[in-house]
């Protein structure tokens, strides 16, 4: 059986920095600033809607952690402005390394998924705007459970969805908590360590092998694979 990679999509395929350049018309030299406090507090309204059973789509965490850090920053942005970020937000890019690692990884069959807190359709317009949808046999997401990762229950939900088992199948993710909840729940998981100063959490699960990027992540794999 092939191996399944279930690819992480925020941060991960898509860099949601890139929401820099819009924020910088509007919030100046902020906006490196805005875009951390954006993305960790979207990630922190997601953790909070799971656990508190008050589900509402990773979008509308989006929309609110961009609603919080206007008032953190004490900017009043116009509806406009606000509007004109989130269309950004939809058809970020994909990292550099992205397109060349998905065609080596097509062709050498194994088997690719998009694999996110993102809904389908939210995930189907980043792929296709970023020109990668054609690499995906699919996409899963955790709006399918309306709940969130790192809940285990995404995870099953995509090894059942894929048609593999944990032993046969990796996340790949930018995102220690998605990590951490991948090998939690029985799957491989790559971490890819986009920035050096990203730490990862000292829980004593580890992923089962770092990269820097996806360039070689397909000969990483297959080293891995060969010492088992
Ligand atoms: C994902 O795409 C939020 O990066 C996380 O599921």
């Amino acid at each position: 059986m092939p191996t399944t990679l279930a690819f992480d999509v925020y941060g991960t395929l898509i860099d949601t920095h890139a929401v820099v350049t819009g924020l910088r018309e509007i919030v100046g030299n902020k906006a490196e600033e805005f875009s951390r406090t954006w993305r960790d507090k979207q990630l922190e309204y997601s953790f909070r809607r799971g656990l508190m059973r008050n589900y509402e789509n990773f979008a509308v965490c989006i929309r609110q952690a961009l609603d919080y850090c206007c008032a953190n920053y004490q900017l009043s942005l116009s509806h406009e402005q606000k509007n004109k970020l989130l269309g950004v937000y939809r058809v970020l890019p994909a990292f550099k390394d992205v397109l060349e690692s998905l065609s080596r990884l097509k062709a050498a069959d194994f088997r690719i998924y998009a694999f996110s807190n993102g809904s389908v359709d939210a995930v189907e317009m980043l792929l296709v705007s970023a020109g990668i949808r054609d690499f995906f046999l699919a996409i899963v997401s955790a709006d399918e459970l309306k709940t969130f990762k790192p809940n285990p229950d995404v995870y099953r939900h995509f090894l059942m969805k894929s048609g593999t088992v944990g032993d046969n199948a990796w996340l790949i993710s930018s995102n220690p908590f998605d990590v951490i909840g991948a090998v939690s729940a029985g799957m491989k998981a790559a971490w890819v360590r986009r920035s050096r100063e990203a730490v990862f959490d000292p829980w004593g699960i580890e992923p089962s092998i770092t990269i820097s990027g996806l360039s070689d992540l397909k000969e990483k794999i297959d080293e891995y694979s060969n010492r088992r």
